[in-house]
């Protein structure tokens, strides 16, 4: 306790922490100084100065704001001359100010001209000018408007867009009375601004406000206000949704709690616009002579527990397979796969995460034990050296992304590992540009000089690695075949930079990676990460707050639908299904005999399809995925679809993959349900009804619940998700201190043993979760891909994912602001092979692999290597998984969805 510090404001005697700012100081203590120009998540400007005190032994009137408490202040924050020259400040302001209001946002200017009792004109001294000012209003975003007639010039956009966003897009143009915000050189529209929206969260007056449903909140105030977790990517950023006549008309960010303490992207604040959509399914429908034809909830139940059931009959329970979804709470995901096991009678369940980050999960749980990221996403702000590989994290996890610039603000190095340009390299240190899918061979290169230089940590080797330096002599051997111009030969990569990379990695204090899709959607992505994980290990990179490894997850419950047992391999809590033992604890607590659960490993996402397609797999649920569009080899995926004898869809819209379904069932957004999402930190987070389903869409878990009564499996009847989520709790030792009182206002990060646990915000800091306790070194070498490019198929196609679009686009593309920010196709192509082909910018193109062949638009692009091409996977009219293939990796299974060999040709018009 030594510092804290003791104050007086206004003769009240209050205890602080020395260096707190002094405004935030009176407001814990709830005295109310007025204040604008400040806020807690900003530097302080001291613009406004109505924050203004007195200060024994300072002179004049001094803003709070920008002072830090010290030891005995004496402080006078409210007399008579105080109040009575704020109240001439905000005066003047008003005359600079258009004050109509459409009643859109919430207006921190307002409340205090009323404080003030300045309402009437006739109460103030100042006559209103803005109207003579000729003051601009920027209305060319798709997302925002700027009236610069409201502006107080109160400098929090522009800090909001620098300093928590990153991003430098605004500034003032003019001087003094007639200053006001731009983005960029002009106009918001033509400047980077990516509308996440900070600025409009942070402008205390409404001169920035949102456009989309602007119309709706002007006649009145909304219905609700709704906590809840945001439905795109893994960063699980706390959102609050308005809500007005059963819609939602705004998405704020939530202040001052983790893990994004009021940021989000512009998926999050301007993407849930979807839940209304008109396209919604809202009835069960049954396929009757080629037709989808509306049907009631008993008819169409009762048929699908029929067909269920006859297939088991006749075939066993392993020609039934399911696929559950990263984008269902955990409560729905537990009971799918509860059903699975039970009704089923299989451990045929899968999703989505082994087309992502099988091969991470994989690797990490076989050097560490656990397969979840070690650390905090705050980590990145405090990490002295960041690493990220594989991963467009400004475009995945854009909110991530803002705490990695800012962790390079506070003087982190940023290496950025990546074939493709990412707008985070304008950030870094070091760009490593390697070849596709020679990541393995890179990885080693940086061992061997990390080794050549000792920068090893030997201390950890020898306590916390298996085998200790016997191991780690085992990995040495590998990697001095690795030298830094074998290694520039393989990747293309000069040998000074690799070197300077493994010198910042090593040497730092605290060197922190975030993995991503770019090595794990790779034939070779378990040995990728393992190489990963070797380096962590011989540099001590691991165990500590600010280092380690963290995949951060591409959907938001990508992590709670693994940790409540969406695998074949697993029950809930990661524990192996073969094993006697817990099939027999499982059994217990869902009160079935233990003779009822498979011991057998089911298949995994592409083997269920594979197995669909050799006609092993005879019916199928899928619960909230879309594999036409995701899994690979789009063409032998529709074969496999076709040669189904039954198929439930569940789901919220139609989708590519519901044209084959036999019946579909209408399942709820997240925004209309009650549970819990995990997000890439482990932390399990409430989600929250907001608005009811459209028609007769039932929640998913219900339906699921129904069918399993049906079909003669009555699974436990629950009175609410809360139910579920305290079986969850008992079968998953990971959660078991965990229950929705515990996470009201804020999420817990698993594990969680007990009760009055706090959840673990770094792992292994003590001891891998390994049966020793100790990390294993997993030497790997380079093996060159399968996959080989030849005269008829001269580029390697990378693909992945853009900011303004998500996955198969079935929940993104229903969004205007989205949309109207990117809604095409394309493919990425280096100039000098633009030059070659004799192809231009924007030219319409046909790209051929050995699986198929789709169309886009080509643009021309120095982002890409010559030789290889780049294709976001979105779009359903050029769907790129018809290009890529269905091999393997061996390990997790995971299909290569960054590397498929493919030729371009230009299309011709009437194509
Ligand atoms: S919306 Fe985001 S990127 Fe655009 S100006 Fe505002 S803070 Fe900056
Ligand atoms: S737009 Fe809002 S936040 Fe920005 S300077 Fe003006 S009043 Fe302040
Ligand atoms: S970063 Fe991810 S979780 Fe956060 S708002 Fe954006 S999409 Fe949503
Ligand atoms: S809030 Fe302190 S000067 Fe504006």
């Amino acid at each position: 306790m030594n510092d804290m510090v003791t104050i007086t404001i206004d003769g009240k005697i209050i205890s602080a922490r020395s260096g707190e700012n002094l405004l935030e100081v009176a407001r814990q203590n709830n005295i109310l100084i007025p204040s604008l120009c400040y806020h807690r998540k900003l530097t302080p400007t001291g613009a406004c100065r109505l924050c203004i005190t007195k200060i024994k032994g300072m002179s004049g009137l001094v803003a709070a704001c920008t002072v830090t408490v010290s030891d005995g202040m004496e402080v006078t924050a409210f007399d008579q001359e105080l109040e009575d020259t704020r109240r001439y400040l905000l005066d003047y302001l008003l005359s600079e100010h258009n004050e109509a209001s459409d009643l859109s946002y919430e207006d921190e200017f307002k409340a205090l001209v009323t404080r003030y009792g300045l309402d009437d004109p006739a109460t103030r001294q100042f006559p209103s000018l803005w109207q003579s000012l000729g003051y601009p209003i920027d209305d060319s975003s798709p997302v925002l408007t700027y009236d610069a007639s409201k502006c107080i010039k109160c400098f929090r956009c522009i800090k909001a867009c620098d300093e928590v966003q990153g991003k430098n897009v605004l500034s003032f143009t003019n001087r003094g009375i007639t200053s006001y915000v731009i983005g960029g050189f002009g106009v918001w529209g033509e400047s980077e601004c990516d509308g996440c929206g900070e600025c409009i969260q942070l402008c205390p007056t409404g001169a920035i406000v949102e456009k989309p449903n602007k119309d709706i909140l002007q006649t009145a105030r909304a219905d609700k206000r709704v906590k809840t977790l945001c439905p795109y990517c893994g960063v699980g950023c706390q959102i609050e949704l308005v809500v007005k006549n059963n819609r939602i008309v705004r998405v704020n960010g939530v202040e001052g709690i983790k893990p994004n303490d009021g940021r989000l992207c512009v998926k999050g604040r301007f993407g849930c616009e979807f839940v209304g959509s008109r396209d919604r399914l809202t009835r069960p429908l049954i396929k009757r002579n080629g037709q989808f034809v509306e049907a009631g909830w008993d008819e169409a139940l009762d048929l699908v527990a029929a067909k269920f059931n006859a297939i088991k009959e006749k075939f066993g329970n392993d020609a039934l397979a399911g696929y559950s979804s990263a984008k269902c709470t955990n409560e729905d995901n537990y009971i799918f796969q509860k059903f699975i096991r039970t009704a089923f009678g299989t451990n045929n369940v899968d999703y989505c995460t082994r087309l992502c980050h099988a091969s991470t999960v994989t690797a990490m749980l076989g050097s560490l034990g656990d397969g979840a990221g070690s650390n905090s996403i705050e980590d990145y702000e405090t990490a002295d050296c960041i690493l990220v590989i594989g991963n467009n994290i400004i475009e995945t996890h854009p909110v991530t992304a803002t705490f990695v610039k800012r962790g390079v603000v506070n003087g982190a190095k940023l290496i950025i590992i990546d074939p493709k340009w990412t707008p985070l390299v304008k950030y870094a240190d070091v760009w490593l540009q390697p070849r596709l899918g020679t990541d393995v061979a890179l990885l080693n290169g940086l061992m061997h000089i990390i080794i050549s230089e000792n920068l090893v940590d030997k201390e950890f080797i020898k306590n916390r690695v298996e085998g200790g330096m016997q191991a780690f002599e085992k990995l040495n051997e590998l990697v001095s075949n690795y030298t830094p111009e074998t290694v520039s030969d393989i990747t293309g990569i000069a040998p000074e930079k690799i070197q300077s990379a493994a010198g910042m990695y090593a040497e730092a204090g605290r060197s922190l990676i975030a993995t991503g899709m770019g090595i794990s959607q790779q034939v070779t992505g378990t040995h990728t990460v393992f190489s990963l994980i070797n380096m962590c290990l011989i540099t001590g990179q691991i165990g500590k707050v600010g280092a380690g490894i963290n995949p951060p997850r591409g959907q938001n419950n990508v992590q709670g639908a693994s940790d409540v047992g969406c695998s074949p391999l697993i029950y809930p809590g990661y524990i192996p299904v073969t094993d006697d033992a817990n099939r027999k604890k499982v059994a217990a607590i869902w009160q079935i005999s233990s003779e009822a659960l498979s011991g057998d490993i089911g298949l995994t996402t592409v083997e269920i399809m594979q197995a669909a397609h050799t006609g092993k797999i005879k019916g199928m649920y899928i619960m909230g995925e879309n594999p036409m569009l995701t899994d690979p080899n789009q063409n032998h995926t529709r074969e496999a679809l076709e040669q189904l004898e039954f198929l439930v869809v569940q789901d919220i819209f139609p989708t590519e993959t519901t044209e084959f379904a036999d019946i579909i069932l209408p399942g709820a957004a997240f925004a209309e349900k009650n549970g819990t999402f995990v997000n890439s930190d482990r932390r399990v987070g409430r989600v929250r009804k907001a608005v009811d389903p459209p028609g007769a869409a039932r929640q998913d878990w219900k339906i699921i619940w129904e069918i399993a009564g049906r079909m003669g499996f009555p699974i436990n009847p629950y009175q609410d998700e809360s139910e579920i989520f305290d079986e969850i709790a008992a079968v998953t030792p990971i959660m078991a201190g965990i229950s929705y009182d515990r996470i009201e206002k804020e999420g817990i990060q698993w594990p969680c043993p007990t009760k009055d646990h706090p959840g673990t915000s770094t792992l292994f800091q003590d001891k891998f979760n390994t049966p020793s306790g100790r990390a294993i070194l997993n030497p790997v070498d380079y093996v060159p891909q399968n996959e080989k490019t030849s005269a008829d198929y001269p580029f390697l196609l990378n693909t992945g994912r853009i900011l303004y679009q998500f996955h198969s686009c079935t929940i993104s593309r229903r969004n205007k602001a989205l949309t109207d920010f990117a809604n095409q196709s394309y493919a990425l192509m280096h100039p000098e092979d633009a030059m070659k082909l004799d192809f231009e910018n924007g030219e319409r193109v046909k790209i051929l692999s050995r699986q198929g062949e789709i169309n886009t638009i080509l643009t021309v692009s120095e982002e890409v290597l010559p030789g290889e091409l780049f294709m976001p996977f979105h779009y359903s009219e050029s769907p790129v998984n018809r290009l890529t293939r269905d091999e393997l990796d061996p390990y997790s299974k995971i299909a290569p969805f960054k590397l498929t060999a493919c030729r371009v040709i230009k299309l011709k018009n009437e194509d």
